[in-house]
């Protein structure tokens, strides 16, 4: 099993990353919304939307939301938010997607970059690439390279109750190759700087 296969269902990953809540979630959505000035009724996909955060928000401000997620415990937890216009699916973002054109795809909280091939991540772009409309967004929410390469702390702890939890950062490879696969696949890419 690969670790992005089981690490998002643990009880510390929600824990560590409790403050991404819904809250942020809806701050964030609501600055991005109001940039990409979609109509109602758009129809957008959460890639690796997770526990939904975004998608219910989306679909409050009158979205048409497809959520995604490998995790099973994650869309069964999922589904007791859906609606008509508002769906989640067990989905591989490496897999074709079955639905209608898109107005936008959103990938958020840095949810790509898992995959030790570089064409598991091809498949993810082209995936999207085929599913967006054209002149649909596709909004891939990811680290600022050069912001985290000039502020990376190597190690730190964050503290949760009475769990210490160590992260260890170092910086690898350089990233450029797939940014511009990026730009060419994608119908149009939107970087949003943290
Ligand atoms: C950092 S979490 C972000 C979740 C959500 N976007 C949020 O902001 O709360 C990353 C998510 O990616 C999902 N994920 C990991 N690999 C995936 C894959 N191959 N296909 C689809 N989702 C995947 C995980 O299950 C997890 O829910």
């Amino acid at each position: 099993m690969e670790w992005f296969e089981s690490w998002f269902d643990t009880p510390y990953y929600h824990l560590l990353y409790s403050n991404r809540d819904y809250t942020e979630a809806e701050n964030f959505i609501t600055k991005l919304t109001a940039d990409l000035q979609l109509p109602p009724q758009s129809k957008i996909i959460d890639l690796a939307c997770g526990k939904g955060r975004h998608s219910v928000f989306l679909n409050k401000l009158g979205y048409d939301v497809l959520g995604l997620d490998l995790s099973r415990q994650s869309i069964e937890s999922d589904k007791q938010f859906e609606n008509q216009t508002l769906i989640f699916e067990v989905h591989d973002m490496r897999n074709p997607i079955d639905a209608d054109p898109m107005d936008a795809v959103f990938n958020l909280f840095t949810s790509f970059g898992y995959f030790d091939k570089e064409n598991d991540d091809k498949k993810v772009f082209q995936s999207v690439y085929n599913a967006l409309k054209p002149g649909g967004y596709f909004v891939l929410d990811y680290l600022n390279e050069e912001f985290v390469r000039n502020t990376l702390v190597p190690e730190t702890t964050i503290t949760r109750g009475d769990i210490d939890f160590k992260i260890l950062k170092k910086s690898k490879a350089d990233t450029s190759s797939k940014t511009s696969v990026l730009k060419l696949m994608v119908s149009r890419f939107i970087s949003l700087k943290k």
